[in-house]
């Protein structure tokens, strides 16, 4: 395309362009028209996936107050409502032996029996819970595992499997030459043409980490631990005009999933966090981590090293969706 490019000139080039950027918006009108009709909205569900998925982030927000080491009994009350209330919609509508409403039920057990151990007894809210219908599975909760360190054999399935998103560091800083390791190896990452269309921004001043996690929506409770804060991010300049409008979004995310691969095959541990952010948030993020204007946010990795005892959410994965045509 570029050589057609290259060939014209004068108003046909103009004409040309304008040609890529009408069927750029209409790419991307086209998605947001099927995002919008599919996506779910707050907490109201039209369909099946939209309850479980939505379910599922309710329950994993109670996994990650179970896996806290600093346990807050009762926490989370307003969100364990809303879980109740879909739990019960979905048990009107669908089949309870689901993957996902039987983990969500063993995660509201776990929490009735975890704040009991901690001396928190609410009947009115076990009544609520008892009375779902359905058995739970064992798969909700928390998972305790030995991590993997810098410098131990592994093949990739035990890292695929060893690699958890953790919420809780120790006090000894990461060292920055690891952490430079770890960015060149996840520089092989493929991409489009090898564009490698990618950065990452390390931000280890302290004041700068709390500031800008003030704009990013999922660290509470364990935002102050993180040794150093990673932002990666996408270069504009290293796509086309034609069709590569989501590309960014593509390739940016394949180097982040590298990257925490990375880091955790060096024994550092990750915690990513979205970068799904507010107008405002993205200006304030922008402004505190010094993107440059042709930079689009991907990721957020915090890192650290690992506790003494590592725990986190199970997580647990359901089958792989997959349709043979
Ligand atoms: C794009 C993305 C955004 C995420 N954002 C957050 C976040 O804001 N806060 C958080 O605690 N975890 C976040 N996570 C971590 C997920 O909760 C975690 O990856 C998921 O539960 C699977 O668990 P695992 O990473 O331990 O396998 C995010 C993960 C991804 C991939």
């Amino acid at each position: 395309m570029s050589n057609i490019f290259g060939k014209i000139k004068g108003k046909a080039k103009r004409i040309y362009y304008d040609r890529f950027i009408d069927r750029e918006k209409h790419m991307f009108h086209a998605y947001q028209k099927r995002f919008f009709q599919y996506a779910f909205h707050v907490d109201k569900c039209n369909s099946k996936m939209q309850y479980e998925t939505i379910i599922t982030k309710y329950y994993h927000a109670i996994e990650k107050g179970l896996a806290f080491t600093d346990y807050r009994a009762g926490f989370g009350r307003d969100n364990i409502n809303t879980l109740i209330r879909l739990m019960e919609e979905y048990s009107q509508k669908y089949d309870v032996n689901s993957f996902c409403y039987k983990t969500s039920l063993c995660t509201l057990y776990t929490y009735v029996e975890k704040n009991r151990k901690y001396g928190l007894e609410d009947t009115e809210l076990e009544k609520r819970i008892n009375s779902l219908p359905g058995t739970a599975n064992q798969q909700g909760g928390v998972l305790e595992f030995a991590p993997i360190s810098d410098g131990q054999e592994c093949n990739y399935e035990s890292l695929v499997m060893g690699r958890h998103s953790i919420r809780h560091f120790s006090d000894i800083p990461v060292d920055m030459d690891i952490l430079n390791r770890a960015l060149s190896l996840a520089q092989q990452t493929p991409s489009a043409c090898n564009r490698q269309g990618w950065g990452t921004i390390v931000i280890q001043d302290k004041n700068k980490i709390s500031d800008m996690l003030n704009y990013q929506n999922g660290n509470a409770g364990f935002g102050g631990e993180i040794d150093v804060l990673l932002l990666v991010v996408a270069e504009l300049q290293a796509f086309n005009c034609d069709r590569e409008v989501f590309q960014p979004y593509v390739d940016g995310g394949m180097y982040a999933m590298r990257l925490l691969d990375s880091l955790c095959y060096h024994g550092i541990a990750t915690c990513p966090l979205s970068a799904a952010l507010t107008p405002e948030q993205e200006e304030n993020v922008r402004r505190i981590a010094e993107i440059n204007e042709s930079e689009i946010p991907i990721l957020f990795i915090g890192i650290g090293n690992y506790p003494e005892t590592c725990q986190t959410t199970k997580s647990e994965r359901h089958n792989p969706l997959t349709r043979y045509v």
